[in-house]
């Protein structure tokens, strides 16, 4: 039987969409790097140093494979392999506000943003979506950034997820209301793709002191994208979840999947719940079904 001449069409935006899903699917479940991997071309044609030592080479060497970017030259059109710069060091941490006036504290950051263009993802901005919650909250959710739903509404997490999260933030025997919920970056990325490193190191100081004045105890960093802007280090998920991470202001950062992860695969809600009952003991909460 004679493959299909070309099964994957990138020009397509159905295609491109489906396999976004998937990449985000594997990076959120911690696996590995599909993109924005540093490739250096003349690595592949040659022995590894650190290897075992090689055996005089034979006459008639073989070919050796040649580059990523000659193998698939369409991929590379849709793959950033610049090399990754290294991330800008988070802003000090502001003095506390007295917590009658987190409130107003927010308001002032709000009003800094302003109709901002400081990137390029407010071209595609119907909302700026800021950060909803109690100003005084004692724990806060980080996500990765607006969804459509968000970009409509001007607040985080109302979509799908975000039922999902209300669910989560309910079954720790809270209401929403009483936790503070933002996002890495302030405006939806086209296609939800993962917010590009620039547009989140442009936003992510805004985050910073968010928390600076909001002050929670515990911090759930929801997905890669979160942890990894947050602390700055790119370590898979599974090198996070189950600890408890000193963060700034004092908080306990704790690290768990991503809502729109947990919809794809409901078989991993029992290992989010065990993260998130860890948040509950930093927090001293017991479960509402155990009281
Ligand atoms: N996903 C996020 O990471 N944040 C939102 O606000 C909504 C969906």
């Amino acid at each position: 039987m004679t493959p299909p001449s070309n099964p994957i069409n990138l020009n397509d935006p159905a295609t491109r969409d489906a396999l976004h899903a998937r990449l985000r699917f594997y990076r959120d479940l911690g696996i590995g790097e599909f993109y924005r991997r540093e490739v250096d071309s003349a690595l592949w044609a040659q022995p590894n140093p650190q290897s075992e030592p090689q055996p005089a080479p034979a006459q008639t060497q073989a070919t050796p494979p040649a580059p990523p970017e000659q193998l698939f030259p369409q991929l590379n059109q849709e793959i950033d392999i610049a090399p990754r710069k290294p991330f800008p060091a988070a802003p000090a941490q502001a003095e506390p506000v007295p917590p009658e006036q987190h409130f107003a504290a927010l308001k002032l950051i709000r009003e800094e943003i302003g109709d901002c263009t400081r990137c390029a993802l407010a071209k595609g901005r119907n909302k700026l979506v800021f950060g909803d919650g109690d100003p005084n909250a004692k724990l806060m959710f980080v996500g990765e950034g607006p969804g459509a739903d968000e970009d409509a509404s001007g607040l985080p997490f109302v979509g799908r997820g975000g039922q999902l999260l209300n669910n989560m933030i309910g079954a720790m025997g809270l209401k929403r209301e009483e936790v503070y919920i933002a996002n890495v970056v302030k405006c939806r990325p086209p296609n939800n793709r993962t917010p590009e490193p620039d547009e989140a190191h442009t936003c992510s100081p805004f985050l910073f002191r968010q928390i600076d004045v909001v002050r929670p105890k515990v911090i759930v960093a929801l997905g890669q994208t979160a942890v990894t802007y947050l602390t700055g280090e790119k370590r898979p998920l599974s090198a996070w979840r189950g600890t408890v991470h000193p963060f700034r202001v004092g908080a306990k950062l704790i690290v768990t999947y991503h809502p729109a992860f947990l919809l794809r695969d409901p078989n991993q809600k029992k290992h989010a719940w065990a993260d998130l009952q860890i948040a509950m003991r930093e927090l001293g909460l017991t479960s509402p079904a155990r009281k």
